[in-house]
């Protein structure tokens, strides 16, 4: 049994989260949480709310709230729909904790001490119109690296690169769209990310078996030559983090703010302390301090590729610079983005699928197979509705479900709900054994490594199987010459849905259980052995069939949805 440590990255507060900002972190990051833990592994899997910085500012402005206020509200609306796709967080937490102001303001005072952080008068964008400063998302312009035309103060989404706002071509104000604004001089903090350069490049070139995509993104931004400039890690705004050191003042830098970006990735150590402070647990500094147990702690990180240069470069020189002794991360797995029918989801737009939309159609396991199945790894991908009628109606329905529903009903109207006797398993019993065997490690391999299309497809192919085996032996025709023949593919085929109930479970869980208390099972560990598996359900055990499991969605309704959602919501 080996210890994990597992992060989504987490997601801002402002708004509800489309199902392409799903599939990019949280959803495969509960994805190999379930697994891990299925395998007998010990899992600490944390989230939180982002939940300072412009975007929090602006959008608590639009909705005409204070923005704690619209925080906890929208922190309260995040977690519900969490909860809604059974991500299994041992922690929510929020970014504007106690805990995180703490933290964050000690990891300033060690980084201090350690040389890293000076003081830099800078000129920053000022709005006359405004009335302020226009920091990061404030602004918006054309991208000076690719001439994207919409790219934010901070970082452009279509090239990824870090930016400043002053770099922005034609600048305009978010709020007002005033283009009259001003340089004017004020003081900031800078993390002098320049020096950690050799020992960040160090510990990138000797990861091992990192995605390229993760990999690519963090040489790219550490060898352009500007990729790891000295960063402003302060702003002149009200809601955030207040600049300290440690419990100490910090002169000359009263008012402001630490940037989100500084704050955030701290989130993923206070949100242990908040999961301790919420009575959930006891130590969480044996998942954090090496020098507390967290040296054999296995550390994963998910996110979507724009924010990779934040976990490979600015992440590592908070952990490295405070010459702490804070658990790296050992792997970083990145998404690529998943599109909307012919276009991008949009949060700002308001265009695509959202998460609770999702839910008021249809339960979560529906979305959660074809959304994993479908995961933006190697490319970007599309959702189309004709292509999730498709999986639905052919995974879930014809082959898992059709399998669970032919085989439990035939079993009822013959030989009652209990698993029957029949004799020993023959040929065919052994060859899908055999086969499945061979799945079953496929499919670890793939979980292991977290490639989930190809765990997926893997998945698929261990339900087809039994189909395929159920239709070759036919027990409704065998009956008719032999009842004990019979009974004994029924009794291979009921322990075959026990089986697909603990294999499915990180994909589909609500499934998965629904199938377990069908079959009355109680002790579904991970199998080791596919025979000894398929033995576990004895004759005489008894058994429910389930309520169908999963149903088709119609021609008529995947248009009403496809026209439903073509537009933007308000
Ligand atoms: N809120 C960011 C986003 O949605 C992710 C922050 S991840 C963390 O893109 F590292 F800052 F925690
Ligand atoms: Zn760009």
């Amino acid at each position: 049994m080996a210890r994990h440590l597992i992060t989504s990255a987490i997601p801002y507060i402002n708004g509800i989260k489309h199902l392409g900002n799903l599939v990019g972190s949280q959803l495969p990051a509960d994805l190999f949480a379930r697994y891990l833990r299925g395998r007998g592994h010990e899992v600490m899997f944390l989230c939180a709310t982002d939940e300072h910085g412009t975007p929090a500012e602006l959008a608590a402005a639009k909705a005409g709230k204070p923005v704690a206020e619209y925080c906890a509200e929208m922190h309260a609306v995040q977690a519900k729909l969490a909860d809604g796709f059974r991500l299994s967080f041992d922690h929510f937490g929020r970014s504007s904790s106690e805990q995180n102001r703490r933290l964050t303001q000690a990891f300033a005072k060690a980084l201090d001490e350690a040389g890293l952080i000076r003081e830099v008068s800078e000129t920053q964008m000022y709005s006359p119109t405004d009335g302020r400063y226009l920091p990061d998302r404030y602004i918006e312009g054309t991208c000076p690296n690719c001439g994207f035309d919409s790219a934010r103060g901070d970082q452009c989404d279509n090239c990824t690169k870090q930016l400043d706002p002053v770099d922005l071509i034609n600048p305009r104000s978010v709020i007002s769209g005033a283009t009259d604004l001003q340089m004017r001089d004020t003081k900031h903090l800078y993390l002098r990310q320049s020096a950690l350069k050799d020992e960040l490049e160090q510990w990138i070139d000797t990861r091992e078996g990192w995605p390229v995509l993760t990999t690519s993104i963090a040489k790219k931004w550490l060898n352009d030559g500007d990729g790891l400039q000295d960063r402003g890690i302060t702003r002149d705004l009200d809601w955030g983090v207040p600049v300290q050191r440690g419990d100490e003042p910090w002169p000359g830098m009263e008012g402001k703010v630490f940037y989100v970006w500084f704050d955030a990735p701290i989130e993923y150590i206070a949100c242990a302390q908040e999961w301790v402070d919420a009575g959930k647990g006891t130590d969480w500094e044996r998942w954090w301090r090496t020098d507390k147990g967290a040296g054999d702690v296995t550390y994963t990180q998910f996110m979507g590729k724009d924010n990779v240069p934040f976990h490979t470069l600015s992440f590592p020189v908070t952990i490295l610079g405070s010459g702490e002794p804070w658990k790296l991360v050992d792997y970083i797995k990145s998404f690529n983005y998943l599109n909307y029918d012919g276009g991008q989801f949009s949060t700002s737009r308001g265009r695509g699928v959202f998460m609770d939309q999702a839910l008021d159609i249809l339960p979560s396991d529906y979305w959660r197979w074809w959304l994993l199945s479908h995961a933006p790894e190697s490319s970007d991908a599309e959702f189309t509705w004709e292509n999730f009628q498709a999986s639905v109606n052919k995974d879930l329905a014809d082959v898992l479900g059709n399998f669970v529903s032919r085989v439990t009903k035939f079993c009822r109207s013959k030989f009652g709900e209990v698993v029957p006797e029949g004799g020993a398993y023959g040929a065919k019993e052994e060859a899908v054994i055999a086969e499945l065997g061979a799945r079953l490690k496929t499919y670890e391999a793939h979980m292991d490594a977290i490639e989930v299309r190809k765990a997926a497809a893997e998945l698929r192919a261990i339900w087809v199987a039994g189909n395929e085996y159920l239709q070759d032996a036919a027990p409704w025709s065998v009956f008719k010459e032999d009842e004990a023949a019979a009974a004994a593919i029924i009794r291979f085929s009921l322990n075959l849905i026990r089986l697909y109930a603990v294999l499915s479970e990180p994909f589909i869980p609500d499934a998965s259980d629904t199938l377990k208390a069908a079959m009355k099972v109680t002790d579904a560990g991970w199998p080791d052995d596919i025979g000894g598996a398929l033995s576990a359900l004895p004759a005489g055990h008894g058994f429910e069939v389930p309520e169908n499991l999963f149903r088709k969605i119609a021609d008529e309704e995947r248009e009403d949805w496809q026209a439903r959602f073509a537009g933007v919501r308000d």
